[in-house]
């Protein structure tokens, strides 16, 4: 059961000196026509470093956010990353990093919001201290990032990727602090998009379920660092035998490449989508969708203006039809 937890859980053009090579290869639907310089935060694992590893291949000049010294030199040593010290929850280094990409004069054509945490808990015998720590990464991290940046995103007419989660759409026992955090970057998302508009900035949000990443590690480590302790819990049978006590591996999942390769889809095509859903198996897609209609059934049900079946078909037709 445990297992299920946290599987579920896891659910401008540029100056010329940039390098060219390979950008042809970058898929026939995308405007991914000059290399262009992009920040990704969070670059030091999981889906971070797989974006900013494939883009850099490409020709594209990355500026990867990392926070330990060590990943920091190792991104720093890839042919077009240029690693900047960056804790989205640290405002001085937010500061700094803009400095660097400014005095860089590359341009920043687009920014990559990829950093995140968990911590699975009930919600009851949640401490506030975690859940701030949550929405100070998940959420605020997005948020302060993009204010950041947002001169620089203006002056490319370039575009946000934020990396939500299918969590952003469904939840889950234990599931809730990491969920909220992710229902709120969908919003995040939307209201930015509708702003950003007027200045052509396209705001795009990926939303993965289940890769391979540290992540399940993270977790495992700092509900270690809790104590591991459920004894006093009302919830201790469902904490029995979970999965992430185990460590949090995730090896069995899909790699982050194949979220790479979405980020790509909302980066550089010409239209990019809203939101891109990136999931390892149908189930996901399933449950994520049903939760949808699941929704949008309750909204519906028994409020002055209730669409009947038909009414609901026709509304789905209407904007089937506004997708194209
Ligand atoms: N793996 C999945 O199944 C899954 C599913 C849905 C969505 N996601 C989302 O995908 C994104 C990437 O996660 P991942 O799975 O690749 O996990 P990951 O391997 O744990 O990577 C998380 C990244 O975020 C960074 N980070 C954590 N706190 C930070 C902070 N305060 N400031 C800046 N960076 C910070 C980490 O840096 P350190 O190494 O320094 O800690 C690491 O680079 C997250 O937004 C996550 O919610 C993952």
């Amino acid at each position: 059961m445990v297992r299920f937890v946290l599987i579920t859980f896891l659910s401008m053009a540029l100056p010329g000196s940039l390098p060219t090579v390979a950008l042809a290869e970058a898929g026939s639907d995308s405007a991914e026509t000059s290399p262009k310089a992009i920040l990704v935060t969070g670059a030091s694992s999981g889906s971070g470093r797989a974006i900013a590893e494939s883009l850099a291949a490409r020709g594209h000049f990355v500026f990867a956010g990392a926070r330990k010294q060590k990943d920091l030199d190792e991104l720093n040593a890839i042919d077009n990353i240029q690693s900047v010290r960056l804790d989205v929850t640290v405002q001085g280094e937010i500061d700094a990093a803009v400095k660097t990409v400014r005095e860089s004069e590359r341009g920043l054509y687009a920014i990559v919001n990829n950093a995140g945490v968990g911590l699975p808990a009930p919600l009851i015998e949640l401490e506030e201290a975690d859940l701030d720590f949550i929405f100070d990464v998940n959420v605020y991290g997005p948020y302060r990032i993009t204010r950041a940046f947002a001169p620089l995103l203006i002056e490319s007419r370039g575009r946000v990727v934020n990396i939500g989660s299918i969590a952003g759409v469904q939840t889950r026992t234990f599931y809730g602090p990491y969920s909220m955090s992710k229902h709120a970057l969908e919003a995040f998302t939307d209201a930015l998009a509708m702003e950003m508009a007027k200045f052509d900035v396209k705001v795009s949000i990926v939303d993965p379920g289940g890769f391979n990443s540290n992540i399940g590690k993270n977790i495992y480590n700092r509900l270690k660092e809790k104590g591991l302790n459920f004894d006093d819990s009302l919830y201790r049978e469902e904490w029995e035998g979970n999965w992430v006590l185990s460590g949090g591996d995730l090896s069995g999942m899909m790699g982050p490449e194949v979220i790479a390769a979405t980020v790509d889809k909302a980066l550089f095509s010409e239209n990019p989508r809203r939101r891109y859903m990136i999931v390892g198996d149908p189930g996901r897609a399933d449950a994520t969708m049903r939760a949808l209609l699941r929704r949008m059934l309750e909204l519906n049900e028994d409020q002055a203006y209730t669409y009947d079946r038909e009414g609901l078909i026709r509304l789905l037709d209407e904007e089937i039809a506004k997708m194209d």
